[in-house]
């Protein structure tokens, strides 16, 4: 993909459904009694993928454009898949969907492609585990071979380390337990699995105490069928939030952008360096906050330090690439700490962000756990996104600041979650 630079973003930018909700939309509707409505799901492969499995496990399921049909087999009718589940490029699916198989009757193999299959999933098999489930892997990584049964041991889960993936995957098999599954994390992360439960009738009790949340939920509980409509996904909007706000001259309107509270922390972030971001046509839909975001181009305080650790890395977390590309045009750049994850995401993203900063001649430096990025001038150059749907997007932005033109190897994985980016990215350049 070859991308040149922009004076200006200028039009509408229609934003794919968020990933996250899309997900957890899916794998709850599958197993609820009754038949869910998921408007405007996302297009992405990742949900793709996700709509495979259950469907696999006997969810029927009828799409007809972005609106998704669940026929659930509700709390105890799922069945055996007879090939492997294939989670395609998604850890969210392999993570969840863990925890619904880990309650299942039946045994289950989780699968794929070689960046999910080297991805980390010690991480829930060590709480499904003391659930009493008994999970084959090859030194931690995928394919996961899941031995259900039920009902599950409930357990009290001290989150070792900040993942909503993680969290989700314990939630979902404590539906599956026999009374009452608590967690407690001590760093905030996104919480939309629990709206969603509520949603569908499962109670998750929130409470404050000991430096971080404890969630609690009692089972085996069964869910209600009922419809949804998933807002844009803030995480795509990222990408054309920081393009505009560093491109003076800038117009964008997007609509339909959710605004979850853990999620929103990009759109605050561009408010307090001064970016012109208003903020109208506020809306809730099943638990989640949306609204219409018109940005104009330029930040008023451009001088302000931006670091991103503790709490604000995981509500930032996959914003991080794009963050960077931000910091090369701010006065004092922008360091990121905290962020260790980010070595095992679809790419190891410190790494992945250092090389491809480094070819267009920014200045940056890597840490073990985060880097930081000079105020620097970029050249255009080529970039290889590592199969990375978040490098290829926030390079493509990053394309549009510098000097001369940019290749971006292995573009087309912005499908991932984002479908037509850098046809989008065109149509509103200037
Ligand atoms: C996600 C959680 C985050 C995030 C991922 C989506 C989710 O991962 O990076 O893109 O939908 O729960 P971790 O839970 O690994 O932090």
């Amino acid at each position: 993909m070859n991308v040149t630079p922009a004076k200006a973003l200028k039009g509408i930018v229609n934003l794919p459904a968020d990933k996250s909700i899309s997900h957890r939309a899916a794998l709850l509707a599958a197993i609820a009694d009754g038949t869910t409505v998921i408007d405007n799901y996302a297009a992405s492969e990742d949900c793709a993928a996700t709509l495979r499995c259950i469907e696999d496990l006997g969810a029927k399921v009828e799409q007809d454009g972005s609106r998704v049909t669940v026929t659930g087999r509700g709390q105890q009718g799922l069945t055996e898949p007879s090939e492997p589940l294939d989670c395609g490029n998604s850890g969210t699916t392999m993570r969840l969907i863990s925890g619904i198989l880990a309650g299942q009757p039946f045994t289950s193999t989780l699968i794929g492609d070689d960046s999910l299959q080297s991805r980390p999933m010690r991480r829930i098999m060590e709480p499904l585990s003391q659930m009493g489930v008994a999970i084959d892997s090859t030194d931690g990584k995928a394919p996961l071979t899941i031995h259900g049964h039920r009902p599950l041991n409930p357990i009290h889960y001290d989150m070792p380390l900040s993942s909503a993936q993680v969290k989700s995957c314990v939630l979902l098999a404590g539906l599956f337990a026999d009374g009452e599954t608590s967690i407690t994390e001590y760093v905030a992360t996104r919480d939309h699995t629990e709206r969603m439960l509520a949603w569908f009738g499962v109670h998750v009790l929130e409470r404050q105490g000991d430096g971080g949340t404890s969630l609690t939920l009692n089972g085996p509980a069964a869910l209600t069928a009922r419809d949804i409509i998933v807002p844009g996904d803030v995480s795509s909007a990222a990408f054309f939030l920081v393009a505009a706000a560093c491109l003076p001259g800038s117009d964008l309107i997007l609509p339909n952008v959710g605004l979850n509270p853990t999620r929103r922390a990009i759109v605050d972030l561009l408010l307090g360096l001064g970016a012109h971001i208003e903020i109208t046509d506020e809306q809730n839909n099943c638990n989640e906050p949306s609204a219409t975001l018109r940005i104009q181009g330029g930040l008023s305080q451009p001088e302000r330090t931006v670091t991103i650790d503790g709490e604000k890395t995981a509500r930032l977390i996959d914003e991080i690439p794009i963050l960077a590309i931000l910091g090369t045009q701010l006065e004092h750049g922008v360091e990121v700490r905290n962020a260790a994850e980010l070595r095992v995401k679809e790419s190891d993203r410190i790494a992945t962000v250092v090389e491809n900063l480094n070819r267009m001649g920014a200045q940056v430096d890597e840490f073990d756990d985060g880097f930081r990025v000079h105020r620097s001038d970029l050249t255009g150059a080529e970039i290889d996104s590592h199969g990375d749907h978040r490098i290829a997007m926030a390079f493509g932005i990053a394309a549009l600041l510098a000097d001369g033109e940019t290749t971006i190897n292995n573009a087309e994985c912005a499908a991932v979650s984002f479908p037509g980016f850098f046809e989008t990215l065109h149509e509103v350049s200037q």
